[in-house]
């Protein structure tokens, strides 16, 4: 049987008034489990991210354990770079390393097209799972084309970005084609999930902010806007994030998304102004005040509610990923707080009505 689905999420996203704000944590499953790290000593994490049963048990975890208000599938931004023909690891502590990088023509050209039944069947058998169980929407998501050259290109993680640029700069017509080929994968995995039941996509451009806004504009916008406007028809609310972009926030609203996420480097209400009202605003508690005593995490969540400051549209999160030295409860107790907060809130302001 279906369960009955929470509608917070998608109400806060449409920015309609919600008796709460939502909340949900980007890497909610992740090293700060115990329970993970006890499956992470018996499978590899691209091993869950390719078995549907562990999959779908490492996203429901932190649904059942702290009370957010939407699912994240469990995978990463790789995993569909495998099918294009690229061999692709994650490394422990450091992250996806590709030993064959993406560095000229022939490179680029050896990419194949998605077909996301074929070469990732096993994602979209997780959500079709996980949409029959969860009460929750399930967030789907993708790596953005950006995000996706980098790694490629560098292969593996990178603090300048160098080659990435020279390539970008130094061969345009290369560049281009990497981004086309990376939008067109990316277009048809996110559809792929929306018609599996994905209610949410979430477009990670995590890196991108090492770009200038004139770079951003010219080598970066026109790919993620053609899969945010790819996906307009589909009517699911697309949220687009990525980190330290607070110079870019108002080209990642432009590339066509509903929700734009926001790190904890530019103050939400900053970010909001920058924004204008057409679109939702989801962030931005720093990950790292969770490692701090409690009083600290109230307060700095609250400074976040302020800025907010009661408008519609506002999905609470942190401004990037859990870090795995977060305790548990503070995620669970900050879940508490942030829907306490903001119910006493809209019911005071209902009452004033
Ligand atoms: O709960 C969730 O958020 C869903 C799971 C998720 C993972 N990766 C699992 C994962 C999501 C949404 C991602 C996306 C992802 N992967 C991004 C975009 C989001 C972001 O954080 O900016 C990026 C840039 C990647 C690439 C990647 N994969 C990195 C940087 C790392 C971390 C390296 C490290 O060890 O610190 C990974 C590995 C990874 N993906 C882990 C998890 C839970 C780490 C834990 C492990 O190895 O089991």
């Amino acid at each position: 049987m279906l369960a009955r689905v929470s509608d917070l999420l998608l109400r806060a996203c449409r920015r309609e008034r919600t008796e709460r704000t939502p909340v949900w944590f980007m890497r909610q499953a992740g090293r700060y489990q115990p329970e993970y790290r006890e499956l992470r000593e018996r499978h590899g994490i691209l091993e869950i991210c390719r078995t549907p049963e562990l999959a779908a048990e490492v996203t429901e975890l932190p649904v059942r354990q702290l009370g957010v208000d939407a699912a994240i599938l469990f995978s990463d931004i790789v995993v569909p770079l495998a099918a294009m023909g690229i061999d692709v690891r994650i490394e422990e502590g450091r992250g996806p390393v590709i030993d064959d990088p993406v560095r000229d023509r022939s490179d680029v050209e050896r990419l194949r097209p998605l077909e996301p039944d074929v070469d990732v069947p096993f994602v979209l058998e997780a959500v079709r799972h996980l949409v029959r169980i969860l009460d929750v929407p399930l967030i789907g998501f993708a790596g953005a084309p950006f995000t996706l050259a980098s790694y490629l290109v560098e292969g593996g993680p990178s603090r300048h970005f160098a080659r990435t640029k020279a390539l970008m700069l130094g061969e345009p017509a290369t560049w281009r084609s990497l981004m086309e080929r990376l939008s067109a994968m990316v277009l048809a995995y996110l559809r792929a999930q929306i018609e599996a039941g994905a209610a949410v996509v979430q477009l990670f451009d995590s890196w991108v902010g090492a770009l200038s806004p004139s770079d951003y504009e010219e080598f970066a916008l026109p790919y993620s806007r053609s899969i945010l406007e790819g996906l307009a028809g589909a009517g699911v609310p697309r949220i687009h994030f990525g980190v330290e972009t607070g110079e870019l926030l108002t080209g990642m609203r432009d590339a066509g998304a509903d929700v734009v996420g926001v790190d904890w480097r530019t103050p939400l209400d900053d970010a909001w102004d920058r924004l204008g009202p057409s679109v939702a605003v989801q962030g931005n508690l720093d990950p790292a005040t969770l490692l701090a005593p409690w009083d600290a995490v109230e307060g700095h969540a609250a400074d976040v509610l302020r800025r907010a400051g009661g408008r519609p549209g506002h999905v609470f999160n942190l401004g990037h990923g859990v870090l795995p030295q977060t305790p548990p409860d503070t995620l669970r107790r900050l879940v508490e707080l942030v829907h306490a907060a903001t119910e006493r809130e809209s019911q005071r302001e209902a009452a004033g009505r």
